[in-house]
């Protein structure tokens, strides 16, 4: 087997932080670096502290360790993002042409690139949303993902990178919290829920979106960046679908754990955020080119949830 070595940006974050793991047990603990602006003590692993805004140093990190294959996580994302629009326009673009510009000079031969339901904007076909309709986003981040796609597409078709990229819903996962998303609700109502907690909730009851257990997500990832070069027909990014639900019926399913459980709704600005993007995603392309398909539902991953972080939580690990 050809050893690869393996880069991963923004390595700290909510999807980093499990992906970072599965390379490492598929590529060996040794080949992959897991980089992030901030810096880790106790990482387990070989981390390097990069600001992927700066090329020199991501140069000299992809020349020190041979790196042959970038995942590009690092970014701001939806939320976030609209308190700082120039700054998150910045960082997201700077690091992407960065990780494109290094690999076209070095030795990278392969690139994930995230991208997200974000792209899509007003002016679409809310259910089961397709491929290719017209993006026009209406947050800096979903801006920021589209002209992202684009670029990756440019750099594969005039260079022959190899780059590949899905747009990943709201990704839940009981191992990291999230950063800063629209969808973020759907991570912190578990966290509550375990603790006998009324939640708050800032979106509305009946806010339909696509979201993907974190199994489910990295596997994905896992996948895409496996399958023959052949079979990836589209090099922007493909839509992949997991289950599309609403706060009301994460409640639902929590309850049938937790019969008390309570939430209240105070929708802010991230319901108008919400509301421009997808509800369900069609994700024919993605099943027909690489054999997509989701395991996990809202049920499964209830259920997955509340048990794995019952356990952090009796053993004193969360991080809320
Ligand atoms: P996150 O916010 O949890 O983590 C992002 C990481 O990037 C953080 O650890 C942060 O420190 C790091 N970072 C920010 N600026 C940096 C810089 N200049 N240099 C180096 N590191 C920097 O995000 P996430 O949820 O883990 O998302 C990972 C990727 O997946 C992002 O590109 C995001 O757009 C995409 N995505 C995530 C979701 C989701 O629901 N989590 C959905 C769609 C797409
Ligand atoms: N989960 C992400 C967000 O809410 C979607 O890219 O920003």
């Amino acid at each position: 087997m050809i050893i690869e070595k393996i880069l991963v940006t923004g390595a700290c974050g909510q999807l980093g932080n499990v992906l970072t793991s599965k390379l490492q047990e598929k590529w060996g603990t040794n080949n992959v670096i897991a980089s992030d602006l901030r810096s880790l003590t106790d990482f387990n692993g070989v981390f390097e502290t990069l600001d992927a805004t700066d090329y020199d140093a991501m140069e000299a990190l992809v020349i020190k360790h041979d790196i042959t294959q970038i995942y590009h996580l690092a970014a701001i994302l939806s939320a976030k993002g609209e308190k700082e629009p120039l700054d998150t326009w910045n960082v997201n673009m700077k690091t992407l042409l960065n990780v494109l510009e290094v690999s076209r000079l070095h030795k990278v031969k392969k690139v994930f690139y995230p991208s997200s339901i974000a792209v899509f904007g007003d002016k679409i076909e809310r259910v089961n949303t397709s491929q290719s309709p017209n993006l026009t986003p209406t947050t800096v981040y979903g801006m920021s993902k589209v002209a992202g796609e684009n670029w990756g597409n440019y750099y594969h078709h005039k260079y022959g990178l190899d780059i590949r990229s899905i747009r990943y819903p709201g990704i839940i996962g009981h191992q990291s919290l999230p950063g800063g998303g629209t969808t973020d609700y759907a991570v912190y109502i578990y966290h509550k829920a375990i603790k006998n907690e009324q939640f708050e909730c800032f979106l509305k009851p009946k806010t339909f979106l696509p979201m993907i257990y974190i199994d489910d997500a990295v596997r994905a990832t896992i996948e895409i960046m496996d399958a023959p070069k052949e079979k990836i027909t589209i090099r922007t990014s493909y839509n992949i679908s997991g289950m599309s639900i609403s706060p009301e019926q994460m409640v639902t399913s929590i309850k049938n754990t937790y019969p008390d459980f309570k939430a209240v709704y105070n929708p802010d600005y991230r319901q108008n955020i919400a509301d421009s993007w997808p509800m369900s995603i069609d994700d024919s392309a993605a099943r027909t080119d690489w054999n997509w398909m989701p395991k996990y539902l809202l049920e499964d991953m209830t259920k997955e949830m509340i048990e794995k972080l019952k356990h952090k939580h009796s053993l004193k690990e969360i991080q809320l």
